[in-house]
């Protein structure tokens, strides 16, 4: 006990919210110190990481869908949750390697944010990565609540707080009340799918294929969920898919909405169905506190309007939508002694 205080005063306790598209780390009292794609850059085949396991993050990002054939660029998370646990040891163990660095002489404590519907199966691998990384201890927390502390809701009040997290492999949508989730519902529909959409539309229509990089470019540029005042457009290269050859096209908002009508209406969709299973009561708060929207998708243009319109209630997209999570682990990181009760760590019984 005397031990683990001891090495506490050397080491640096940190929040990681550990997200399909991107891996954010924030440390006590420092705020976010730490925000890189999920991408690991591995030779094909194996699940060597280049570069002496430092291929990792924002240098491998650069390489996705432009790397030679002896290497891949991978995401070792896919919809949400781990796809590759190998990997994504390498990663998050890279990535607290890389954070806590030359702090300290000691093992750090580590808050995790996770998705809320992840087996068991999946926990213990977030919390092998990262005590093999170093970790001392490790902390569990659902990602939606995370989310809302890091938005400033009431979540520990007896009152109704919705979040709707949006990000690039999985929606969440849920109620919290008294520190716990009342309703959560999650599906993999989010920005990935976005921007699937967008890269199959550009086939049908333009016969024109593009990568991963340039359809994400092509939402973030010109995407909307409902109409704007004026619709911009977009020049878009790519390669024809009859004569092979590299081409350009022109892309404006108006077809890029339609494109991404599949993915938005799932998400309305799953909003509604989340908000028809409230308790009468949560249900009675939620008219007053509203509805709020945090992760990358949130950014899309016009999805908080489709939202407010498909729902009734008052929408608002919570400040930085894409570091909601992180600094919710931060929250979290600051009270630990306090909420110890309410978080699972890697230290209870399975
Ligand atoms: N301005 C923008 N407009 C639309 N989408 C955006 C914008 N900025 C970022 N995004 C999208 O947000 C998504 C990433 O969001 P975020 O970082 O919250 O996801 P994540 O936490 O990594 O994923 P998950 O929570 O599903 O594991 C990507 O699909 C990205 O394209
Ligand atoms: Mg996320």
């Amino acid at each position: 006990m005397l031990l683990r205080r001891l090495l506490g005063l050397f080491s640096v306790d940190m929040g990681i919210d550990l997200g399909t598209c991107n891996t954010l780390v924030c440390v006590k009292g420092e705020g976010i110190v730490l925000n890189e794609p999920s991408v690991v850059a591995v030779r094909k085949g194996t699940n060597q990481v280049l570069d002496n396991g430092n291929a990792v993050g924002l240098i491998a990002k650069e390489m996705l869908g432009r790397t030679p054939g002896s290497i891949t660029a991978i995401r070792p998370l896919k919809d949400g949750v781990i796809a590759d646990f190998d990997v994504t040891e390498e990663m998050l163990g890279y990535f607290i390697r890389k954070v806590h660095g030359n702090r300290g002489l000691a093992h750090p404590r580590i808050v995790i944010a996770i998705p809320s519907g992840i087996t068991a199966v999946e926990k213990r691998a977030v919390y092998n990565s990262a005590e093999r990384a170093g970790a001392r201890r490790v902390y569990l927390v659902e990602e939606p609540k995370a989310a809302g502390l890091g938005a400033g809701l009431p979540i520990h009040e007896p009152t109704a707080s919705m979040i709707v997290d949006i990000g690039g492999g999985t929606t969440e949508v849920a109620v919290m009340s008294l520190s716990d989730i009342a309703i959560c519902n999650s599906i993999r529909v989010a920005g990935d799918n976005m921007d699937d959409a967008i890269a199959n539309f550009m086939k049908r229509t333009y016969n024109l294929m593009i990568g991963p990089q340039t359809a994400e470019r092509i939402k973030i540029g010109v995407g909307s969920a409902s109409p704007r005042a004026e619709e911009p457009s977009m020049e878009v290269k790519g390669r024809d898919m009859i004569s092979g050859l590299p081409r350009k096209a022109v892309v404006n908002g108006e077809e890029i909405r339609e494109a991404l009508k599949e993915p938005v209406g799932q998400i309305i969709d799953v909003v509604l169905r989340t908000l028809e299973q409230v308790e009468p009561e949560l249900a009675a708060d939620l008219v007053d506190n509203g509805i709020h929207v945090a992760g990358g998708g949130g950014l899309l243009s016009g999805m908080d309007e489709v939202l407010a319109k498909a729902t009734g209630l008052d929408v608002r997209l919570v400040d930085e939508p894409l570091t909601c999570v992180a600094r919710g682990t931060s929250d979290y990181l600051d009270h630990l002694d306090e909420w110890r009760q309410t978080i699972e760590s890697d230290q209870d019984e399975y």
